[in-house]
C-alpha cells in the first residue's frame, strides 16, 4: 500500500478518537510486512495517565494478533500539522519497528517520512 492510501486510512481511524479531554484526535494506521493494517486512535481516560495514544493503540492491536513485523505506520491528527509521536510510543516502536518508516501528514497534504532513529538516535532496546 503507498503512503497516500495508508494516510487515508490513519483519518479514518481519527475519527473513532475517544478524546473528551483534549479534542485532539489522532489516527495511526500500520502496514505489517505481509500487507495488513492495522489501525488506532488515542484512547482517553479520566484518569489522563490511563490514556492511550493512537500509535499504540495500532502496535499492540497488531501484536496482541500474531504481528510483529512492521512495514511503516502512518500518523495524523485533528490539529492539522505534522503530528510526531510522543516519547512512549517511540519508545513502544523502538521495540517493533526500528526500521519501518513513520509518515507524517499534515492537512496542506506535505508528508515527512522518518524512523525511529531521527527522534531517539540512542533509544534503549534491551537484547533478546
Ligand atoms: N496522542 C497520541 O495519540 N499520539 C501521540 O503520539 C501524541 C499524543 C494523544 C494522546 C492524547 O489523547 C491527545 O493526543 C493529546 O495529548
Amino acid at each position: 500500500m503507498n503512503n497516500e492510501d495508508l494516510i487515508k486510512k490513519a483519518h479514518e481511524a481519527k475519527e473513532l478518537a475517544y478524546a473528551p479531554y483534549s479534542n485532539f484526535k489522532v489516527g495511526a494506521a500500520l502496514l505489517t510486512k505481509d500487507g495488513k493494517i492495522f489501525t488506532g486512535c488515542n484512547i482517553e481516560n479520566g484518569s489522563y495517565g490511563a490514556t492511550n495514544c493512537a500509535e499504540r493503540t495500532a502496535i499492540f492491536k497488531a501484536v496482541s494478533e500474531g504481528y510483529k513485523n512492521f512495514e511503516k505506520i502512518a500518523i495524523v491528527s485533528s490539529g492539522g500539522e505534522f503530528t510526531m509521536p510522543c516519547g512512549m510510543c517511540l519508545q513502544v516502536m523502538s521495540e517493533f519497528m526500528l526500521d519501518a518508516d513513520i509518515i507524517l501528514s499534515n492537512d496542506s497534504g506535505e508528508i515527512k517520512v522518518l524512523k525511529v532513529k531521527d527522534f531517539l538516535p540512542h533509544s534503549f532496546v534491551l537484547k533478546k
